[in-house]
């Protein structure tokens, strides 16, 4: 049975967790996958990057956020990448197209680089870095290319995640996609000699007053007693 945000006021654990940040709970029910972008509108270079902000700072396996992200404002590229994901107009009708491209398979370089960075940033590759990363290429390097870029993507979805909580907290409309031809994105962007493949997209723009047939409907979730199994 779909589990409607409206109506649960009644239920305990989504009261407890209103009262714990009624904030971020509300800015979650105003987001939705907006179907349709006021082309008029454009998201302010200050919040894009609050959005940014954000996204750098989802949490990776081992820490390598094996993925970038591109920022395509260019009219003409977006009007491209929106007919390589079957004609969908929030590419086009929103101002920005953020893309998140995976590495397409784990390198002794890439991760040796991550390694060099962490050192930088926590005074200097200590013995017990140099050895957890030594590690991490024993596990990652040489594996399958097709089961480290599966892996990759899993951690750009991650950030999607946060990008788009971030982006309703800047009462900025997003629209998670994954209904491209990751292919000829990738051909557009030019990833491939990066290294990279695209995953998944968001389009960030406004609502449009009128057309999109999905504002103002109801939220529908999984009923929390089926989604939640709680083990004491
Ligand atoms: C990974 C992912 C891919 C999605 N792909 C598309 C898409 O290509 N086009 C679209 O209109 N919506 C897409 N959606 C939107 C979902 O259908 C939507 O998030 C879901 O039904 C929940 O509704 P809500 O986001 O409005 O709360 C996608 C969502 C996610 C998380």
């Amino acid at each position: 049975m779909p589990y409607l945000t409206e109506d649960r006021s009644s239920d305990v654990d989504a009261a407890a967790s209103r009262k714990r940040a009624p904030m971020l709970i509300d800015d979650l029910n105003w987001r939705y996958a907006t179907k349709k972008m006021d082309a008029g509108k454009s998201v302010s270079e200050d919040k894009v990057q609050a959005i940014l902000d954000a996204l750098r700072l989802a949490p990776t396996s081992s820490g390598l956020q094996p993925f970038e992200v591109f920022v395509v404002t260019n009219k003409d590229t977006r009007a491209k990448l929106s007919e390589a994901a079957y004609g969908q107009q929030q590419l086009v009708d929103g101002s920005h197209v953020l893309v998140f491209a995976a590495w397409d398979n784990y390198t002794a370089e890439r991760i040796d680089m991550v390694r060099d960075e962490t050192g930088e940033a926590r005074g200097g590759v200590s013995d017990n870095i140099k050895e957890y990363y030594k590690n991490l290429k024993g596990n990652y390097v040489g594996r399958d290319a097709e089961v480290n870029f599966q892996h990759a993507a899993r951690q750009a979805y991650i950030a999607l995640g946060v990008a788009m909580v971030a982006a309703a907290e800047q009462k900025v409309d997003t629209t998670p996609m994954e209904g491209f031809e990751p292919a000829k994105f990738d051909e557009i962007l030019g990833l491939r000699a990066k290294g990279l493949k695209s995953v998944c997209i968001l389009p960030l723009g406004y609502r449009a007053a009128e057309g999109d047939w999905l504002n103002g409907q109801a939220k529908v979730r999984r009923d929390p007693k089926v989604l939640f199994t709680h083990v004491a």
